[in-house]
Formats: structure tokens, sequence, C-alpha cells
């Protein structure tokens, strides 16, 4: 048994002091009940501690889907730059999340998170091949031509061979692009080797979870099963889009 306070300071959800008044304020639960005080002890092998609804420490299996702003890079750690690690809420940070794949500094949208090992290699394995959706605007207007050149697999400026993906034109200087690889800067490289290099980059779905409403900065958990569920079809992402229905709002 330990104090409640010292187990959530352990946990690296807040200081002491600063937890006087989130406890306070009745954020936090054990066992489903709202924790008065954090003199309260706690049994850490067996209460269920909860802060703003998510539970607060060692749990494997957990997948949580962040809207990354752009400005922080994909790193658990990094001597110069702002981690996405920053983003996540309390609650999560005591877990040893982890980003699945990366975004660019620069790049939005869907970064998922997780603490299972297996699950992460699972998502980003090259040979589940996971749909990956992006949002795109870039120089000139992308036409049939270079969707055809997306389909058959494009060649890198480096002589890297990519696999074949999708382009959906959305209109002059946008477009959807779906792929189920992660090279390096992969959607800026094959836009710029067509000639359209991007001025902005949104990832709005990754397998079957798109990224909705979800506020930039903000995160929510979500499942397996939701990300290995059907792909979105960037033909239907597309009408989507231009009918103005939300699949991650720009
Ligand atoms: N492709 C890119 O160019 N950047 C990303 O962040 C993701 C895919």
């Amino acid at each position: 048994m330990q104090r409640l306070d010292k187990y959530l300071s352990e946990a690296g959800v807040a200081s002491r002091r600063e937890l006087k008044a989130i406890i306070r304020a009745g954020r936090v639960q054990v066992n489903g009940r709202t924790a008065k005080a954090g003199e309260e002890k706690v049994d850490e092998t067996s209460d269920e501690i909860r802060l703003d609804g998510a539970v607060v420490g060692r749990r494997r299996g957990v997948l949580l889907m962040l809207h990354k702003p752009a400005g922080y890079v994909t790193s658990t750690d990094d001597p110069r730059d702002k981690t996405v690690m920053e983003l996540l809420p309390p609650a999560y940070r005591a877990l040893e999340l982890k980003p699945v794949g990366r975004l660019d500094k620069d790049t939005e949208g869907l970064l998922l998170f997780t603490d299972d090992g297996e699950m992460l290699h699972r998502l980003i394995s090259p040979r589940r091949h996971v749909w990956k959706l992006y949002y795109a605007c870039h120089a000139g207007t992308a036409s049939e031509a270079d969707a055809e050149a997306f389909k058959s697999g494009m060649t890198l400026e480096n002589g890297e061979k990519c696999l074949p993906a999708q382009l959906a034109p959305l209109g002059p200087g946008e477009s959807l692009v779906a792929l189920r690889e992660g090279k390096y800067h992969q959607v800026r490289r094959m836009l710029a080797a067509r000639g359209m290099p991007v001025t902005y980059l949104k990832r709005v779905g990754f397998g079957g979870l798109t990224l909705g409403n979800l506020p930039r900065g903000q995160a929510q958990e979500v499942t397996e099963a939701q990300v290995l569920g059907p792909p979105c079809d960037i033909a239907q992402a597309r009408s989507h889009w231009v009918l103005g229905a939300s699949i991650g709002d720009v």
C-alpha cells in the first residue's frame, strides 16, 4: 500500500503539489470512487486508479491515436525539438508508449502510440500492408497520368522503388494519397518526383481508422481491431472530402 499522491507522482502524472488540486477537483477515481485526498492509501497491485477517466499505471495493449500538430518530432527524446511524447495526456505518461511509425516534424495528423511491442510490430510490419491515407497540398494539379504513375509503383530520385500506391486529385493543388509502406518523406518525395512539391501534409487515415473530428493536439484510445478493419477506401474518401464530410479537418 502507498499514498495515492505518491503513486500518481511516481507514475509521472504531475507533481505532488499539482496533484493536490487535481484530486481536489475530483479528477481521480480509485476503483470507481472519487478520491478526496492524496493521503489515501492505495494498493498499486490491485486498485484501479483513473485520472480524467483513463487508467494510470502499467498496462500493455494500449493503443492511442493522437492528432499530431506540426512542429513536433516523432521521437521519444530529442535534444533540440519538441517531441510528440510531450503531447500525451498525463494519464498515459507512465506507460512506455512508443510511436507506431513516424510523421515528419512538419506533417500533421493521425499518429498512433502503443505500449505493446508485438502490436507495434503487427501495425508497421511491411507484410501487413496497412494503408495510410494522406491529404496533401502541393504545387500544380495532379492528373490521371500522375495517378497512373502512383499505381504502377514509382521509382524515387535515389532509385528506391515504391509499392503501388494511390493518388486521387481533389482539385487544383490538393490530392489524397494512399500508401501501404512508410519510406522516409515518402509522400513528399513521390509528389515532388511528379513536379508537385508538397506545401502541407496531413495523415487522415491509418488502416480502418480515420482522424475524424479529433482536435489538434488531442488523443483518444482506439483498438487494434479498428485499425485492422476494412481500410479506408481512397475513392470513397475522395467523395466524402468533396462532399465536405469530415475524415479530418484541415
Ligand atoms: N510521407 C511524408 O512525406 N511525410 C510523412 O510524415 C509521412 C509520409
